[in-house]
């Protein structure tokens, strides 16, 4: 049985394998229909989602399976105090599968060692998001024909984001991909990631401050909000929540190809004048994630479609 709780889960290979499946159940979405007819998939989700929770029980449904859960703390028995082991216990007596959102570091990782059904993380604190970095990476290879030789742009909270920390872990995978880290100096990207991910690897990277002096240079620009959430304290978020707006302006400085992707949900960093830009695909990126979320779903779940 497998789990997914990092993008690294999935070798290359299997990686492809799995884009291969989104991009078939795009395009034939029918042949898919009924491949998990009962079956269930358990959403514990003890962290606020629209996207991700929505998009697996889509996805579920889409493929003819039902689903089950919570989507708040509150609603669920840890209110009661109830451990995440004993919780994962129960639910695999209810469900084939589950996605777990949880706002401590290690939770979902926690569930899979107490777990009878496969657990995926749909993200951790300000660790890791792998079936976003699934989407970005099924976004990225679907519209650009790549998933090597360009320069990303990672701009906005890089320190708490946990989409960034992932899809870099995924990236460094790929040929000849630089990545142009900008960010506030307060929300740098963590030296776990910087030193022991890109240095470590002899990854082309730089650190910029201004979006100004980098987004000429892209080929991807992935913005993000500042998590808001993660703050210590509410005078700091509010001195950094708009240090980035991305506008028609800035968007004049970039290539004519440049694609800008952005997990969701969006604040302020990205105005709404954008969201004409043929370049911007952030929208189309949601709907990648239904697609690469039923691919995961079949894998581990083993299911063959013929
Ligand atoms: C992201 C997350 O939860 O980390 N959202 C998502 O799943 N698409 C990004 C965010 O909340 O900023």
């Amino acid at each position: 049985m497998r789990h997914l709780m990092s993008p690294l889960d999935l070798s290359v290979e299997e990686l492809d394998r799995l884009l291969d499946l989104a991009n078939d159940i795009e395009a034939n979405p029918s042949r898919y229909a009924h491949s998990c007819e009962g079956k269930k998939l358990a959403t514990l989700f003890y962290e606020p989602s629209t996207r991700t929770r929505l998009s697996f029980e889509a996805a579920m449904l889409n493929l003819g399976g039902s689903v089950l859960g919570f989507s708040s703390a509150d609603s669920s028995s840890a209110a009661k105090g109830e451990s995440v082991s004993d919780t994962i216990r129960i639910i695999s007596c209810y469900a084939d599968i589950c996605a777990m959102r949880h706002p401590k570091e290690g939770a979902p990782l926690v569930a899979s060692m107490k777990s009878s059904i496969p657990v995926i993380n749909a993200g951790d604190g300000g660790h890791q998001h792998p079936t976003q970095t699934l989407t970005d990476l099924l976004t990225i290879r679907s519209l650009k024909g790549r998933l090597d030789n360009f320069t990303i742009g990672l701009c906005g909270d890089l320190k708490f984001g946990r989409t960034v920390h992932s899809l870099i872990q995924a990236l460094i995978r790929y040929p000849n991909v630089r990545f142009i880290l900008i960010s506030p100096e307060e929300l740098r990207l963590p030296d776990n990631i910087r030193d022991g991910v890109l240095r470590k690897n002899n990854q082309d990277f730089r650190e910029e401050v201004r979006l100004e002096d980098a987004i000429p240079e892209l080929d991807l620009l992935y913005m993000t909000r500042v998590q808001r959430e993660r703050f210590f304290n509410e005078e700091d978020y509010i001195r950094m929540k708009d240090f980035y707006i991305l506008d028609r302006e800035k968007m004049k400085l970039a290539k004519e190809d440049m694609l800008v992707l952005h997990p969701l949900p969006r604040v302020n960093e990205i105005s709404t004048e954008v969201d004409d830009d043929p370049r911007a695909v952030y929208f189309k990126q949601a709907q990648y994630g239904v697609y690469v979320r039923m691919a995961l779903i079949l894998t581990l779940l083993e299911v063959e479609v013929c």
